[in-house]
């Protein structure tokens, strides 16, 4: 699903900062603009709050213009109370829902999620939604750049769709590195140009792999991006979000304000893990943080990543810890994976490996039968969870 842009329109901070979290909290990504310096096309609001509580009037007058701007954003009006007369004024100057402060969560994603599906239904003539995806680590050295660099490159292989991977960590991002590109621009360059960030723009910051794969390189500052950069990185994800079919993230293992916006942006969420105790103890932490932070909990999804049969600790005692299911399993696998490292070849282009075999399969899961263009996955025994 692509990611709605919002915007909020009230003087009070609070306001902007409790519908935020609401916006966020919900089942479907919201990125809420807040660099007005972006492309007026990229800039135009799928839902624009609306404060009308302390001054009905002014926020009457704003949903007549924000209406009179852009004909098909869904108008959200927020007043002190119920009262038929505002609630008519604010109908007929545009609003499409009504809600008094504070709004009933459950009433107010249900007037999101109506708001994305008329969105995808507008889309389906022009563009197929796209999907963000985010891989987050449990732990340094979990594998997260492994498993998203060679699901991007399957997923561009696989679909033929415009699909691109960002690099979000400061300075030390490898995805450059594993696809085997030298790149001249890096994720600074896209944020310190939202203005200009159009499809053609764009073309000259990333680097094309053979596999179809876009590549946003890491930025070489230690750093940036930081959490002044974040409000441009959350922007900078909802404009590739109209240019891209699948924007893959590769955003480290920390929680700062960056990896922080493209969990709000994320369709999926998956948290890569490795089946050991530290890992699985961070999992459990970062399952609970994310939560907290209000990015929704129905998107994450569990990756465990070199697992090995003769482990200690199983798929079902991690499931127990995590309360939510294993999506894929990785099988431990150093030499093969070091292998495509070292040589800058994913292994979905380098050999017909069990590792590489169960890459296919987790990339299918993830674009389902109807975009998968791509010859079938090599015939191997399935067994659970994908592994085997
Ligand atoms: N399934 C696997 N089996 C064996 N080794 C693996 C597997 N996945 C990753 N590795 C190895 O683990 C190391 C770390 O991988 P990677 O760089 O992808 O992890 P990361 O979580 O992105 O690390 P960082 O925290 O540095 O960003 C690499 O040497 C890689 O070869
Ligand atoms: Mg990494």
């Amino acid at each position: 699903m692509s990611q709605l842009a919002a915007i909020v329109v009230s003087q009070d901070e609070e306001f902007r900062h409790q519908i935020g979290c609401l916006l966020r909290a919900g089942g479907v990504p919201v990125g809420v603009i807040e660099d007005q310096r972006a492309q007026p096309q990229a800039l135009a609001p799928d839902l624009a709050l609306v404060d009308i509580r302390a001054d009905a009037p002014s926020g009457i007058a704003a949903i007549e213009r924000l209406r009179g701007t852009f004909a098909t954003v869904a108008i959200f009006a927020v007043a002190a109370r119920t009262d038929p007369e505002l609630i008519l004024q604010a109908m007929r100057a545009g609003a499409n829902e009504f809600f008094t402060w504070p709004p009933a969560e459950e009433s107010f994603h249900g007037a999101v999620r109506r708001t994305a599906a008329r969105r995808e239904t507008k889309d389906a003539s022009s563009k197929p939604p796209s999907a963000t995806l985010v891989f987050f680590g449990a732990k340094g050295g979990a594998g997260t750049t492994t498993v998203a660099v060679n699901c991007a490159v399957e997923l561009a292989r696989l679909t033929k769709r415009p699909a691109i991977i960002v690099d979000l960590k400061a300075c030390l991002g490898e995805v450059a590195l594993f696809l085997g590109v030298r790149p001249r621009f890096t994720v600074l360059d896209a944020i310190e140009n939202l203005h200009r960030l159009d499809r053609d723009f764009l073309k000259e910051l990333v680097v094309r792999h053979k596999s179809g794969l876009e590549i946003l390189a890491a930025s070489e500052q230690f750093d940036r991006p930081n959490a002044q950069d974040a409000g441009a990185v959350e922007e900078l994800f909802r404009i590739l979000s109209r240019s891209h079919d699948f924007i893959v993230i590769d955003a480290g293992n920390s929680i700062n304000s960056c990896s922080l916006a493209a969990l709000y942006a994320a369709d999926s969420i998956f948290l890569v893990t490795n089946p050991d105790v530290p890992s699985v103890r961070n999992a459990q932490r970062l399952v609970e943080r994310v939560r907290q932070l209000g990015a929704s909990a129905e998107r994450i999804r569990i990756v465990l990543n070199r697992f090995a049969e003769t482990l200690m600790i199983g798929p079902k005692q991690i499931e127990t810890a995590l309360g939510y299911s294993i999506d894929q399993m990785f099988s431990s696998d150093y030499k093969t994976v070091s292998t495509a490292l070292n040589s800058g070849v994913p292994l979905a282009l380098a050999n017909h490996s069990e590792l590489a075999a169960q890459f296919n399969r987790f990339t299918r899961q993830i674009i389902g039968p109807a975009d998968d263009q791509g010859p079938p996955p090599p015939e191997k025994r399935s067994k659970f969870l994908g592994l085997l």
